[in-house]
């Protein structure tokens, strides 16, 4: 089960709305909420007063319509020129990145805000500097699509308030772009390292907005006293199911990879790489039981894992099992995965079950 803290959310929050004024903050909840369950977020975003959320694909922002989110949908990801009316219908902001999606939204007739995101220097989506002048000679052949927003995606925002860092030039030409855009008030530039390194170097105003996304679910790559102040929302668990003794000599799991080193006690647990708990972590990860942090043994199978409790006193069938949360940071879980913390919570399948905690 993926334990999912409504207050440490809340705590986020207003982490981040302490810092900048919550009308210029964008929740990001694409990918199910990063994992988390979109349906639980978007309800209690809009509870403590986020104005809108970001979703990456029109799919997410039906689903969004579905369970009943009626404020506005940022949608940063190109759709195809078939779903322009879907769109419509659903009242979305499209994020407009290139030109032919721009011309596929005005000779569909999409009526209303558009955002434009500027490539920087990220070099994925984005219109080019180059592109001003045919943005706005295009924008006057469709008065219906107006800019309510410029942004721009920083490739790595840690590292903004170094004056030879990447974000450094990326706002530098995020600047001379907006400069041509008098009339648009709203910019938002920041994802959560961004965010958090613009508040440590003081950059720019929080008058620029931002999309945060990572920060909302408790981690953050800039260490400063407000991340430090975040807090996990999930919290990964599960419950031995079985234990056996594994004799000094004897193996465990698929190809023998683990051979006991001493007589030794091991737990099954029902969690395997099909939940997304990631295989490369088989005689790797740890896991937090009874207080004591305990290592995997072994391969992991796509519904189990196993580990070594021959050093936990009492370790018996029905103990909870922390996979990452409070007392196992997912952050040294996706480092010895040779992974991110947003792929292992976006990895998680439907098979676990999200269960919300307020
Ligand atoms: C365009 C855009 N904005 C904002 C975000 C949020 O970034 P983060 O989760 O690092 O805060 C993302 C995430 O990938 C993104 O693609």
């Amino acid at each position: 089960v993926a334990e999912i803290d409504l207050k440490a959310l809340a705590n986020n929050w207003s982490v981040l709305s302490g810092i900048q004024k919550s009308s210029s903050l964008t929740p990001v909840i694409k990918a199910n909420a990063y994992g988390h369950g979109v349906a639980a977020f978007a309800q209690e975003l809009q509870k403590m007063g986020a104005k809108r959320v970001a979703v990456a694909l029109l799919e997410e922002a039906e689903e969004l319509r579905r369970i009943g989110y009626k404020d506005p949908i940022l949608v940063l990801g190109p759709f195809s020129t078939s779903d322009v009316p879907i769109a419509q219908s659903l009242g979305i902001i499209p994020m407009a990145s290139d030109k032919q999606f721009l011309l596929n939204l005005g000779q569909k007739g999409f009526s209303g805000e558009i955002h434009v995101k500027w490539d920087t220097g990220m070099n994925r989506l984005g219109f080019a500097e180059a592109d001003v002048t045919w943005l706005k000679e295009t924008l006057r052949r469709f008065p219906q699509l107006r800019i309510q927003a410029l942004g721009t995606h920083l490739l790595k925002g840690d590292d903004l308030g170094s004056s030879n860092g990447f974000s450094e030039s990326q706002i530098q030409k995020f600047l001379r772009i907006e400069s041509h855009f008098p009339e648009v008030q709203e910019k938002h530039i920041f994802n959560s390292d961004g965010f958090f390194a613009n508040q440590m170097s003081g950059r720019l105003p929080f008058t620029y907005g931002s999309r945060p996304g990572l920060s909302l679910y408790g981690y953050s790559g800039v260490v400063s006293d407000a991340t430090k102040k975040l807090k996990p929302v999930m919290t990964l668990k599960t419950k031995i199911v079985h234990l056996i003794d594994v004799k000094k000599g004897g193996t465990v799991s698929y190809n023998a990879t683990w051979t006991a080193q001493r007589d030794s006690k091991i737990a099954i647990l029902p969690i395997g790489y099909a939940d997304g708990y990631p295989r490369i972590l088989s005689n790797k990860g740890q896991v937090f039981v009874r207080g004591k942090v305990v290592p995997l043994v072994g391969t992991v199978c796509m519904d189990y894992l196993m580990i070594d409790v021959t050093d936990v006193e009492g370790a018996d069938q029905g103990d909870d099992v922390e996979l990452w949360g409070n007392n196992i940071p997912l952050e040294q879980i996706a480092r010895a995965a040779g992974s991110i913390t947003y792929e292992l919570m976006t990895a998680l399948t439907s098979r676990v079950p999200r269960m919300v905690l307020s």
